[in-house]
């Protein structure tokens, strides 16, 4: 009996080697991955093996440009245990953003790249944008001069729609990427592309149906918040990957979709065993110390104190526990 319960034992530990995802992310930087690629459904490292990224996400850039610089980073990285960080670049707001002032979001987002490049942690560099068609012109200067000055590094991951509206996916967002992509792909044959899809980033389904085609280390975006979606979405999630689809969840939160609580602790914990058991990369949203129940920082956080204990919220907590298990 006991030689039996070993011999379980042992068969459950070797399983849990090939197959689980349950690892520290701070332990599993860029040094030890490098060079990223899509195979299958899966994102893999420079040895052909699953790797999946956990981490965080920055606040708009318009409203906490206090929190892109290394500084911060350094603490999303050691206390927050991540080896990603999302940057969010505003686009069109009554705020401003890259519309108005393009150098002023350039020098945001390149102060987060050259963080992130420095301590060894993948970027995920976000257009935050809800209608990118309508501003296409932008998005491929932008895009251009990003994959020009960064497409060289491994670290570099870009996801040119953040949350398309629209259901049109064939019509519209799918030439939207399209664009994107050779734009990128002219100065950075590598590195991957994350996609958006319609509803903001959930509709799954609808990329499987017209997937993008001829091109390489493609990803499609899945967006969740625990207190919102629920089953339903892991269902169109589930077939997206079990169809082949490779999905990265760019954004997810612990609360409803509005930002606002309570942490749906239940519902998140079923999302964090789905994303392990399929291996899919996740960033939490967001780094932010605006009173609200996404934030995984307390009011008047600043970048010194970025993801220390004393200065997380309930949602923080949370998120710290899986980006560390
Ligand atoms: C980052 O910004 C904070 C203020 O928001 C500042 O205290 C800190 O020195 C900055 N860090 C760097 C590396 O510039
Ligand atoms: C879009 O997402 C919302 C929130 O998850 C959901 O209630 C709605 O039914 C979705 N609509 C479509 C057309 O997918
Ligand atoms: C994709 O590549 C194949 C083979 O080279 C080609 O026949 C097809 O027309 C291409 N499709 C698109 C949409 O470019």
């Amino acid at each position: 009996m006991r030689f039996f319960l070993l011999f379980v034992s042992l068969l459950v530990a070797s399983l849990w080697v090939d197959t689980a995802f349950g690892k520290d992310a701070l332990y599993e930087p860029v040094s030890k991955h490098g060079q990223l690629s899509v195979n299958g459904a899966n994102l893999v490292n420079q040895n052909g093996e699953k790797v999946q990224l956990k981490g965080m996400g920055l606040f708009w850039s318009i409203w906490m440009p206090y929190f892109y610089n290394k500084t911060t980073v350094d603490g999303i990285k050691n206390y927050c245990h991540s080896n990603i960080v999302r940057p969010m670049v505003t686009v069109d707001t009554v705020s401003g953003g890259y519309l108005t002032d393009p150098d002023y979001e350039d020098a945001l987002v390149d102060a987060v790249i050259d963080a992130a490049i420095e301590d060894d942690i993948y970027v995920l560099i976000d257009w935050q944008d809800f209608e990118a068609e309508n501003h296409l012109e932008a998005s491929l200067r932008f895009f251009d001069r990003l994959s020009k000055k960064y497409g060289s590094y491994p670290n570099i991951i870009y996801e040119p729609y953040n949350e398309p509206i629209t259901l049109e996916w064939s019509s519209l967002v799918k030439p939207y990427h399209e664009a994107v992509i050779k734009t990128i792909r002219a100065n950075d044959p590598n590195n991957v592309i994350v996609v958006g899809v319609p509803n903001y980033s959930t509709r799954l389904d609808l990329a499987v149906a017209d997937p993008i085609v001829n091109q390489t280390n493609i990803m499609y975006s899945l967006h969740f918040y625990a207190g919102t979606q629920k089953e339903y979405n892991r269902e169109i999630a589930k077939n997206a990957i079990d169809a082949g689809l490779p999905v990265f969840v760019t954004e997810y939160g612990t609360v409803n979709a509005d930002a606002s609580p309570p942490v749906d602790e239940a519902e998140a914990e079923l999302w964090y065993s789905f994303m392990d058991e399929y291996g899919l990369s996740y960033v939490n949203f967001a780094i932010s110390d605006k009173d609200e129940g996404a934030a995984a920082l307390i009011p008047g956080t600043t970048a010194e104190n970025v993801c220390q204990e004393d200065y997380l919220t309930e949602s923080g907590r949370l998120v710290i526990k899986h980006n560390k298990a």
